[in-house]
């Protein structure tokens, strides 16, 4: 038996990395693997709609990306896959869809040079740009005839108009072509929202098929801390039970949870009760920075009503457990009574999480993430 003393911590906190094992996900799985086979099939591969993974922090978005990336790889799809904030402009963007063009000297760089390059004037940089726009299109046109593409892009909600306007056109072209393609995107739930608003203009993204990874079920809480191959570590059931409990089925809680009780457990196989409440402190700690992190994104923000709107719709969902859209917005008008701004208020609080629409009722987002702005207000 191996020695777990020796044994580095096999969960994975940190954001995006992979844990050791991807627990529940089984519908989101087999949604990706449809894509993934329509775009891959020998004879009749074709173009798969563009996707939108869409979830709050911490739910595990980049993690399915990783999948889809193995899953590609199995099948000789190609992959490429960026992060929204490596690439900036529609040069960086050229680079990232056509590696190859980065180390030979050609048309494609000669014009990225003239969109980066500070001399040129507004008219000229747009008519690059234009020219960039049909050079990738031609590009991507081209090479996926002879195989298919699978491009994702993380973190999403994040790429800059001019970029995510180009992709998303770029895609819907290769679709109109029939090419074997696909483009995931994925991005927290504010990632429709972005991609439709006024600066992007990609409007018919409406269309697009979203998957939204939500918490994961006490079954698979408990799979995901049980670890088949480090089979000397043995949590007890009751550790299991209250653990799963106290995670809510949220992912990066369920990793922070496992990685202090691998801690606090070592030297023994089995974690005790009295392991699990010496790693509490961690998990707690760690928690609070979490939640602490979220509440910023509406304490910083230039609506200094948006906490107090979050409080209310806690408030609201304190005795239900949903609200339709009518009355989580009527919630936030008790603070914010101007309807347009009600409704961008609602948009930021489901954009980082404190809201969830799950079909057409709004929930509590992150968990137990209102309770916690609410307590927070004097
Ligand atoms: N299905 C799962 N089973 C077990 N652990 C998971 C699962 N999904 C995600 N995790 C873990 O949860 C944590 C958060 O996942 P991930 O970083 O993919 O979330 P994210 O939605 O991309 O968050 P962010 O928006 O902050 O980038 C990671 O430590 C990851 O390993
Ligand atoms: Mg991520």
């Amino acid at each position: 038996m191996m020695d777990s003393k020796a044994l580095p911590n096999p969960f994975t906190p940190g954001t995006g990395a992979y844990p050791p094992v991807l627990a529940g996900r089984d519908a989101e799985k087999t949604a990706l693997l449809e894509g993934l086979t329509k775009v891959s099939h020998p004879t009749r591969g074709g173009p798969a709609n563009i996707l939108l993974l869409s979830a709050p922090r911490g739910m595990g978005k980049t993690v399915l990306l990783s999948w889809l990336r193995r899953q590609a790889a199995d099948r000789a799809v190609r992959v490429i896959d960026a992060k929204a904030g490596d690439i900036p402009d529609l040069a960086a963007l050229g680079g990232a869809l056509w590696p190859e063009s980065r180390d030979k000297p050609s048309q494609l760089t000669g014009i990225k040079a003239g969109i980066v390059s500070a001399e040129w004037q507004p008219g000229q940089a747009d008519r690059a740009a234009s020219h960039m726009r049909t050079l990738l299109r031609e590009h991507l046109l081209d090479a996926t005839e002879r195989s298919p593409l699978l491009v994702q892009v993380d973190e999403a909600h994040t790429l800059v108009p001019e970029v995510a306007n180009a992709l998303c056109n770029l895609a819907q072209s290769l679709i109109e072509a029939d090419r074997p393609t696909w483009v995931v995107l994925a991005g927290t739930p504010g990632l429709l929202a972005h991609l439709m608003s006024a600066s992007v203009q990609a409007s018919f993204i409406e269309r697009a098929d979203v998957l939204s990874p939500d918490c994961l079920s006490r079954e698979a809480s408990i799979a995901a801390l049980e670890i088949a191959e480090w089979r000397d570590w043995q949590i007890d059931g009751s550790v299991l039970a209250q653990v799963a409990d106290d995670s809510q089925g949220f992912p990066f809680f369920i990793q922070r949870w496992g990685h202090a009780l691998w801690n606090a457990g070592k030297g023994t196989r089995t974690v005790s009760i009295d392991a699990m409440e010496s790693a509490r402190t961690e998990v707690d700690f760690a928690r609070r920075g979490f939640y602490a992190r979220r509440y910023r994104e509406i304490h910083d923000h230039e609506d200094a009503r948006l906490v107090t709107a979050a409080a209310a719709l806690a408030n609201a969902l304190s005795s239900r457990t949903s609200l339709s859209l009518a009355e989580a917005t009527s919630a936030i008008k008790e603070v914010i009574s101007e309807h347009a701004e009600a409704v961008r208020a609602r948009e930021h609080l489901e954009s980082v999480g404190f809201i969830h629409m799950r079909a057409d009722e709004f929930t509590g987002g992150i968990p137990s993430l209102l309770r916690y702005v609410a307590d927070q207000e004097p």
